[in-house]
C-alpha cells in the first residue's frame, strides 16, 4: 500500500493541517505497517508557480526540448507518478485569503496535464487516473463548510474528478482563529473525525 502525503501550510509541520495530517499518517502506519508513506510538504520544498517557461516546456515536443524543458518536464512527471503509484492520498488544505495554498495550486498546475492526466473528449473531459480515496484535512481560521464563501472544497472536488478520482472526503477543522476554545473543539472533533 503507497500513501501520498501532501502537506502544504507554510507553517510547516506547526500548521493545524500538517498537526492533523501527520496524526493520521500515524494512524495509517499503525493500521498498515507495510504501508509505503511518500511526503510532498509543499512548504519545506515549494514548487515553482507556473509561467510561460514552464508551460512552454509542457507544449514543446520532446524531441525539441532543451535540457532545461525537460527537467522542468521530468519534475511534473515525477509529481504525477506519485500521485499515480498512490492507493490513498492525505492531502492537508489550509484556507489562506478565501483560496488554497499557492504552493498548493503549482502542485496541481504540474499534474493537471492534457493527455497524461486527463483529455478531451467529444463527450467533454475525461480523466485518466485510476480512482482512490483521497481523504482532505481542511484547516480554517473562521467559518466556511457548507456555506456559498467556501469555494476552496469544491474546487478540491472538481481537480481530483478532473483527472479521474471522484472519491475526495473532507475533514474540517474550522473557527482555528475563534479563541482556544473553540479552536480545541474544533482540533478534537476534526480528530474523533479522521478516526
Ligand atoms: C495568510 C493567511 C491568510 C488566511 N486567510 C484565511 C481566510 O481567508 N479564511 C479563514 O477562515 N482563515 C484564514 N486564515 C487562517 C488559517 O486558515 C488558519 O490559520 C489555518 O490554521 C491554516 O492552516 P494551517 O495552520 O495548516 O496553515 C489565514 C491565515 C493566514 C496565515
Amino acid at each position: 500500500m503507497n500513501i501520498l502525503v501532501i502537506k502544504s501550510s507554510v507553517f510547516g509541520d506547526n500548521g493545524n493541517s500538517s498537526t492533523l495530517v501527520n496524526e493520521q499518517v500515524e494512524r495509517l502506519k499503525a493500521q498498515h505497517p507495510e504501508a509505503t508513506v511518500v511526503v510532498r510538504d509543499l512548504s519545506a520544498e515549494p514548487i515553482p508557480h507556473l509561467d510561460g517557461e514552464r508551460v512552454g516546456a509542457f507544449f514543446t515536443p520532446a524531441d525539441q526540448r532543451t535540457d532545461a524543458q525537460q527537467a522542468v518536464e521530468d519534475f511534473s512527471q515525477t509529481l504525477i507518478a506519485e500521485l499515480k503509484a498512490a492507493d490513498q492520498v492525505v492531502l492537508g488544505l489550509p484556507m489562506y485569503n478565501f483560496g488554497i495554498p499557492s504552493q498548493l495550486k503549482s502542485w496541481i498546475d504540474h499534474v493537471a496535464r492534457a493527455g497524461i492526466t486527463f483529455r478531451y473528449t467529444e463527450n467533454g473531459p475525461q480523466g485518466l487516473l485510476d480512482d482512490k480515496p483521497v481523504s482532505v484535512v481542511a484547516a480554517r481560521g473562521g467559518l466556511y463548510a457548507g456555506t456559498e464563501n467556501d469555494t476552496v472544497t469544491p474546487y478540491i472536488k472538481l481537480f481530483f474528478g478532473f483527472v479521474g478520482i471522484t472519491d475526495v472526503s473532507f475533514v474540517f477543522a474550522e473557527g482555528l482563529n475563534m479563541g482556544d476554545d473553540v479552536k480545541e473543539k474544533a482540533m478534537s472533533e476534526a480528530r474523533a473525525a479522521l478516526q
